[in-house]
C-alpha cells in the first residue's frame, strides 16, 4: 500500500496563526481524539522567508516535531498562493494584470501571474529550500502544490508573449491561425503576431475560436506551473506523494492534465449547510465527489472539509446542523475519499477568515461540532483497516468534458442550458436510483462500462466519436443529446447533419431544432407516459432508429423526440429534448433493469447509497443527508459494521443525517 491510501482524517492547521505556547496542548488533543494527519505551511511564505534569501523554518521545524510526537503525519502545501509583500514589491511583475490594465494587489491572495519570470525563480527557489529542509523528516508524507489552483486571467507582457508562444506550436503559421478561427469575420484578420493578445476588453462577443484557446492557454499555463512544482519535489522528495487540492466544481481550469502529474486528486468540499437546499445540496455534493475520483480514477483525498458555519467572504451560513458533518464525513469516503482532512482545527482570531469556523471556536472551548468530529474520528480508526484498500467500482459513467463546458459558457446556447447543470440532472437522477456513477474525461478509455451518459458533446472529436461507436457497438449503451456534433474542436461551426459523425450509430439526424428556452413543452413516450421538457427541442429523422418518445406541442407536435438505435451488440439513445428527471430517472431504471446494474429505485428523498468494494466484499455506505428520520427498506439481510456487527432484516431507519455502513447479502 502506498502512503496515500489510508483511510483517516486530518485537521487543516496554521501554526503562524497561533502563539506557539498554544501548538503542543493542540498536538496532544488532535492525538486525543484520533487525528493522524497535518496539512501546514501552504500560506506562509513571508515566515518561511523573511526577506529575500533569510529562510527560516526552525519554526515549522518545532510544531512538526510537537505532531511528530504525537504520532501525526505531515503534508505540507507550497507557498506559492500567497507572494510575501517583499516579493511583489521587488518583482512587480509577479502580480497579474486585469483586462481594464489594473494591477491585482496583494493582501489577500491568489496574487501571482503562473508565465511571471520572477514566480518561477522566486517560488522554485522556496520549493527547493523547503523539499531539501524536509525531504528526510520522518514525519512528512507529502505535499500539496499550491493552494485551489483556478485561472488567473492575467494580462500581462509575459502572458501576451506566452499565448502567442502557444498559439505558434498550436498553429505554426499566422495563415493557419487566421482560418482556423476564422478571422475574416468582420475584417478580424492578423497580419502580424504582435496583432495577437490576450483579450483586452471591447466586446464581450469576441470570436468563439479565439476566446477558447484563451481558455485552454490559460489552463496550459497552470499545468506548467505546476509541472515545475512537481519537478523539485520528485527530485527533492520521491518518497513523498503529491497532490493539489481542486475545489467548486464546474472549473474553467481543464482539470484532468493537472491530475496526470499528480499522485492522488484532493477535493476542498464545503457542503451548503442552509435547510433550503437539502433537496440539491447532497446531489451536488455528491457529483463534486464523483468528478474528483474521476480526475485520476481512483480514490482521493479531501483536504479541506467543512467544520462549522463558513463566513467572512460574506454574511455567515447556517451552523451545520447536528449529524451534519459527520454525515458529509462518511459521503466523502462512501465516494472514494481516503483520508478527510477538516478545515480547520480552530476558527481565525485575525485576517479575512475569522468568521468561516473550524471545529473548535474562538473561545478555544471544544463544543458540539467538535464533539462530533471527534466522534467520526473514533468511527473512522475503527473501520480503517477493514476499509482500506477498498475501491469504487461502477457500470455506468458520465462523460465530462472542459473543452464542451468552456465553448458552451463562451456561446450561451439558450437560457436554460447549462453543461454542467445538466451533468448535474443526470448525475442526480441516477444518485437518487442508488446507481454508483463515475464521471470521467471525455476522451478516457470506456471499457468495462455497460452504460455511458454523455451529454451535449457540443465540439465534436472523431477520436471521442470513434470511441463511443466501438462502446456501442462491442454491447454498450450510450445516453447522447441534444448540441452534439454541432462544432469542431476550433469551436468552428460543422456543415453536416446534427449529432455528426455519431449520426451512424445513433441512426437519427436533427432536421431542425428549436431552443426553447425555459418554456415548458411535453414528450409522449411509446406507452403513452407524458413528461416536461425544455431547453431545446431537436426535431428527429429517424434514419435507423425507433422513436421512444414523440414531441406533444408546437408545429412539430407528432416528431420524434428520443430514439433508440440498435447498433452492433448496444445500443444507442438519442435525446433531442431536456426531458424532467422522472423521466430521465424512469428510463434509467428501465436500463438498470435490463442490464443488471445494481440500483436501490425507492430511495426517499435525501438518502444516498453508495458502495466500496474490496475483492468481492461489498460495503454500503447509507447515508440520510436530511434532516428528517428516513427509513429505507432493504429487501435483503444486512449486517452493520458501523455499529453492532449483527445481522438485521427489514426496514432501516436512518434518523436525521444518519449513517449506517453494511455488509448486505446480496446474491
Ligand atoms: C479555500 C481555501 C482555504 C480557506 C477555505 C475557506 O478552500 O483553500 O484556505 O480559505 O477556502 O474559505
Ligand atoms: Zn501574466
Amino acid at each position: 500500500m502506498n502512503n496515500f491510501s489510508k483511510i483517516q482524517m486530518g485537521v487543516d492547521y496554521y501554526p503562524e496563526h497561533w502563539d506557539p505556547s498554544l501548538w503542543e496542548q493542540d498536538a496532544i488533543q488532535m492525538k486525543e481524539v484520533g487525528v493522524k494527519i497535518v496539512r501546514v505551511g501552504e500560506f506562509a511564505w513571508s515566515r518561511f522567508e523573511p526577506e529575500e534569501g533569510q529562510f527560516n523554518f526552525e519554526w515549522l521545524d518545532r510544531a512538526i516535531h510537537l505532531f511528530h510526537r504525537q504520532g501525526i503525519q505531515i503534508v505540507i502545501g507550497t507557498p506559492t498562493h500567497t507572494p510575501p509583500r517583499w516579493l511583489t514589491e521587488k518583482c512587480p511583475d509577479i502580480l497579474p494584470i486585469q483586462a481594464n490594465g489594473h494591477t491585482y494587489h496583494a493582501g489577500v491572495r491568489g496574487h501571482r501571474c503562473f508565465n511571471s519570470v520572477s514566480l518561477h525563480s522566486y517560488g522554485s527557489r522556496i520549493i527547493e529550500k523547503l523539499t531539501l529542509h524536509y525531504k528526510d523528516h520522518p514525519a512528512i508524507i507529502g505535499w500539496q502544490t499550491d493552494n485551489e489552483f483556478s485561472l488567473v486571467y492575467c494580462h500581462c507582457e509575459s502572458c501576451n508573449e506566452q499565448f502567442r508562444v502557444w498559439l505558434q506550436a498550436k498553429y505554426g503559421t499566422l495563415e493557419q491561425l487566421n482560418q482556423e478561427w476564422g478571422t475574416v469575420v468582420w475584417s478580424g484578420e492578423y497580419n502580424d503576431w504582435s496583432q495577437v493578445t490576450t483579450p483586452f476588453g471591447g466586446s464581450p462577443h469576441q470570436n468563439p475560436s479565439y476566446q477558447l484557446d484563451f481558455y485552454r492557454f490559460q489552463s496550459a499555463c497552470v499545468e506548467q506551473y505546476q509541472q515545475t512544482q512537481i519537478e523539485i519535489i520528485r527530485r527533492n522528495c520521491p518518497e513523498h506523494f503529491i497532490t493539489h487540492n481542486f475545489h467548486s466544481y464546474p472549473q474553467k481550469l481543464d482539470l484532468y492534465p493537472l491530475g496526470e502529474q499528480l499522485d492522488v486528486a484532493a477535493f476542498d468540499y464545503y457542503p451548503n449547510t442552509s435547510p433550503d437546499k437539502t433537496s440539491t445540496g447532497p446531489y451536488s455534493g455528491a457529483l463534486s465527489l464523483d468528478v474528483t475520483r474521476g480526475i485520476k480514477r481512483r480514490n482521493f483525498w479531501i483536504m479541506e472539509q467543512l467544520s462549522g458555519p463558513p463566513g467572512g467572504w460574506g454574511p455567515m451560513w447556517r451552523t451545520p446542523y447536528p449529524g451534519f458533518i459527520r454525515a458529509y464525513i462518511w459521503q466523502t469516503i462512501a465516494r472514494g475519499a481516503d483520508t478527510v482532512v477538516q478545515f480547520r482545527w480552530r476558527s481565525a482570531t485575525m485576517g479575512a477568515e475569522q468568521f468561516w469556523h473550524g471545529l473548535i471556536d474562538h473561545s478555544n472551548v471544544p463544543g458540539r461540532r467538535f464533539e462530533e468530529f471527534s466522534q467520526v474520528c473514533t468511527e473512522v480508526n475503527t473501520l480503517s483497516r477493514l476499509l482500506e484498500g477498498s475501491i469504487v467500482r461502477n457500470d455506468v459513467a458520465i462523460l465530462h468534458s472542459h473543452d464542451q463546458l468552456v465553448a458552451l459558457d463562451i456561446q450561451p446556447q439558450v437560457e436554460g442550458l447549462d453543461y454542467y447543470e445538466n451533468i448535474k440532472q443526470w448525475h442526480r437522477a441516477l444518485t437518487k436510483l442508488g446507481i454508483g456513477t463515475d464521471v470521467i474525461n471525455w476522451t478516457e478509455n470506456l471499457s468495462g462500462y455497460k452504460l455511458i451518459i454523455a451529454p451535449s458533446l457540443y465540439l465534436m472529436d472523431s477520436t471521442v466519436a470513434t470511441s463511443l461507436e466501438a462502446f456501442a457497438a462491442a454491447g454498450g449503451t450510450l445516453i447522447i443529446t441534444h448540441r452534439s456534433g454541432v462544432k469542431n474542436l476550433n469551436n468552428v461551426c460543422l456543415m453536416e447533419p446534427f449529432p455528426g459523425m455519431l449520426s451512424h450509430c445513433a441512426g437519427v439526424q436533427v432536421s431542425e431544432y428549436d431552443p426553447i428556452a425555459n418554456s415548458l413543452h411535453h414528450i409522449i413516450t411509446a406507452d403513452e407516459q407524458t413528461y416536461s421538457s425544455t431547453q431545446w427541442c431537436d426535431i428527429l429523422h429517424p434514419t435507423t432508429a425507433e422513436v421512444v418518445a414523440s414531441y406533444h406541442d408546437d408545429f412539430y407536435a407528432g416528431k420524434a423526440a428520443i430514439t433508440v438505435n440498435s447498433f452492433g451488440k448496444g445500443k444507442v439513445y438519442y435525446l433531442g429534448t431536456h426531458p424532467e428527471e422522472n423521466y430521465m430517472k424512469s428510463l434509467l431504471h428501465q436500463l438498470a433493469v435490463a442490464h443488471d446494474i445494481p440500483h436501490f429505485p425507492d430511495l426517499p428523498e435525501g438518502v444516498q447509497i453508495s458502495v466500496r468494494m474490496r475483492d468481492s466484499q461489498a460495503f454500503f455506505f447509507l447515508l440520510n443527508l436530511s434532516r428528517e428520520s428516513r427509513s429505507i427498506v432493504l429487501d435483503h439481510p444486512y449486517k452493520s459494521v458501523l455499529y453492532d456487527g449483527l445481522t438485521h432484516e427489514g426496514t432501516l431507519t436512518l434518523e436525521p443525517y444518519g449513517v449506517d455502513i453494511c455488509t448486505i447479502e446480496l446474491y
